[in-house]
């Protein structure tokens, strides 16, 4: 990758991502490419990092305290998601050091996979894909494969942020009645969604965010305590983000107020739902099915009890998975590190309080480019 002669600047890019966001990334700085799909080694990552200003980085890199406190120079962490549940926000907010994050390119294509996932589960796509390659399709019978109707059932989404406001929508496409309880995450990120630029004006909003607040409106949905949610929804959708508040929000005693056939759909993270209890819910027959994008442990072990169980839809952490929506979020990823270089805070900012260079770090200053 060329580098550039003028900057002092040095980042550490943590996957292979879109080329063009690559690209322009070392228009501005030395990159640092980890050249493989498997992650760093933590103890690699922190070598790799010693010397660099930023990093960008991935939900599976963990920047705790400890590695933020190693690594002297660094001013900005750019995580190539939404979720922030892999970093330190307070060891770094204290460090000077600005988060920078990708909401609203992904809302969308997040949201179509949660569908994806309800849809699957409701109507044993899955299974029925696994029963026909395996030959086991001798004759057409009006009791194959029965499942349920998505269409004109309750939808509880809990976390009526962006994404899940764009599930809502969706269902109401399908006829379903919508209601939700919210676990805001837009409330903590409004401030850096109206984040200025250094000339004053507001900084690009994505498309993606402005279609989401202008349909919010229409969706018609009903705000309702987490135990009526649970009691009332066919389905429920999980949209909130990891924190210590959500950790485990949804466990055996969540389940048990669940209706008997309920399926839920997680495309958040998995530690917001006690697997072992979800497990123990299915088995028993009391939730009617799964779709989950994510689990407690990524990726899932093989012999994990959900794998067992014909009626859980699972997928590999891809909610925002499109060659489209990928490469939005990596130029929003390089948008948000050339602003921390620019001197200003990321314009998606997870840490808006941070105060930039505030933990003395010894990042050089913005070299200005030699004509
Ligand atoms: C996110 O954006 O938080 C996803 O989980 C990673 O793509």
């Amino acid at each position: 990758m060329p580098q550039p002669k003028h900057s002092h600047h040095r980042v550490f890019v943590t996957r292979p991502v879109a080329d063009a966001a690559l690209r322009r990334l070392a228009e501005s700085a030395r990159v640092d490419l980890w050249d493989d799909d498997a992650p760093p080694p933590h103890d690699e990552l922190v070598v790799h990092l010693r010397d660099c200003d930023a990093v960008l980085s991935m939900v599976t890199d963990r920047l705790d305290a400890g590695t933020i406190a190693a690594i002297p120079r660094l001013i900005a962490i750019s995580n190539l998601a939404v979720g922030v549940d892999n970093i330190d926000l307070v060891a770094a907010t204290k460090a000077g050091v600005a988060v920078g994050h990708t909401p609203g390119v992904l809302t969308e294509t997040t949201a179509d996979m949660a569908f994806a996932l309800m849809l699957a589960a409701a109507r044993r796509v899955a299974e029925s894909d696994r029963f026909v390659r395996a030959g086991r399709w001798r004759v057409w019978t009006p009791r194959l494969m029965l499942g349920r109707d998505v269409w004109g059932a309750t939808l509880g989404v809990i976390g009526w942020g962006a994404i899940g406001q764009a599930v809502g929508r969706r269902a109401k496409g399908f006829g379903m009645r919508v209601i939700y309880a919210a676990h805001n995450p837009a409330k903590k990120t409004a401030p850096a969604a109206t984040a200025k630029s250094k000339s004053g004006a507001p900084a690009r909003k994505p498309l993606a965010t402005a279609a989401a607040s202008s349909a919010t409106a229409s969706t018609d949905a009903e705000c309702v305590e987490l135990k009526r949610l649970l009691a009332e929804s066919d389905f429920v959708s999980l949209n909130l983000p990891l924190t210590s508040q959500t950790r485990h929000l949804i466990g055996a005693r969540e389940f048990g107020a669940m209706k008997r056939g309920a399926i839920l759909v997680n495309t958040a993270r998995g530690a917001v739902v006690d697997q072992a209890a979800l497990a123990e819910s299915l088995r028993a027959g009391h939730l009617g099915g799964a779709g989950l994008d994510v689990s407690e442990t990524e990726p899932i072990a093989v012999d994990d009890p959900l794998l067992k169980l014909p009626n859980v839809v699972i997928t590999p952490h891809i909610g925002s998975a499109s060659h489209a929506t990928r490469n939005r979020m990596a130029e929003l990823a390089v948008d948000n590190i050339l602003d921390v270089f620019a001197g200003r805070l990321p314009r998606h900012c997870a840490n808006p309080s941070v105060k930039l260079g505030s933990g003395k770090r010894s990042s050089p200053p913005v070299a200005s480019p030699k004509k």
